[in-house]
């Protein structure tokens, strides 16, 4: 997983609640890494999902919810560092329908490295979506946040549906109607 995904992470921690909680779940973790990211580098995931499992712990926030509002800061981070992908977007079904074929492609050629999901299309209409989200890293709540914020910054809205597939969450259906 890139350093970029670690610390944005970790500052979004440190915004909301502290910087003792940012060093406690660091200690906790016992990471190979010690915690120190740079936004270039590439670490092991099992590093995110310690940092993320303690962070529950101390916050009694399940790691779906977690995800979920970390997605929402991480949309922030890509507007500012990647504004020329978005702006080839006029419509947020349009940019979701992309992310397989141009967007995670152009994020290969900035990290060759980076671990991506696979989204497969079932079908699009001018107002719907329905794909198949893969990974082995589960992080399908991360794309729902991605794809709520995809909407609000169009200032478009959407009612999406996630259907697990695979009960361990590496396969989920996202159904999406735009309202
Ligand atoms: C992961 C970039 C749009 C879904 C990632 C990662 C990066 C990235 C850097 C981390 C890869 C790693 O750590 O190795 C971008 C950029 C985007 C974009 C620059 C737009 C310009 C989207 C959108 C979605 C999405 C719109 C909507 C669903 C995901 C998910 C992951 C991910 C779910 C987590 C990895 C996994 O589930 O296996 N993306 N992304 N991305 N991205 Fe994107």
């Amino acid at each position: 997983m890139k350093g970029i995904v670690f610390t944005e992470f970790l500052e979004l921690v440190e915004e909301k609640f502290g910087l003792e909680v940012v060093d406690k779940i660091i200690t906790q973790s016992n990471l190979p890494s010690k915690g120190a990211y740079t936004a270039v580098g590439t670490y092991a995931f099992s590093e995110m999902l310690s940092l993320l499992n303690h962070l529950s712990n101390h916050t009694n926030i399940s790691i779906d919810d977690l995800l979920l509002v970390y997605a929402e800061h991480f949309f922030k981070v890509i507007v500012d560092s990647y504004p020329e992908i978005i702006k080839s977007y006029k419509d947020p079904l349009e940019m979701l329908a992309s992310i397989e074929n141009h967007i995670h492609l152009e994020v290969l050629k900035i990290y060759p490295d980076a671990e991506l999901p696979t989204f497969t299309i079932i079908d699009k209409t001018e107002d719907s979506l329905n794909m198949i989200y893969k990974s082995s890293r589960s992080m399908h709540y991360f794309g729902l946040g991605l794809m709520n914020k995809t909407f609000d910054h169009f200032k478009a809205s959407a009612t999406i549906t996630m259907e697990k597939i695979k009960e361990n969450g590496t396969e989920v259906k996202f159904s999406i109607i735009k309202n």
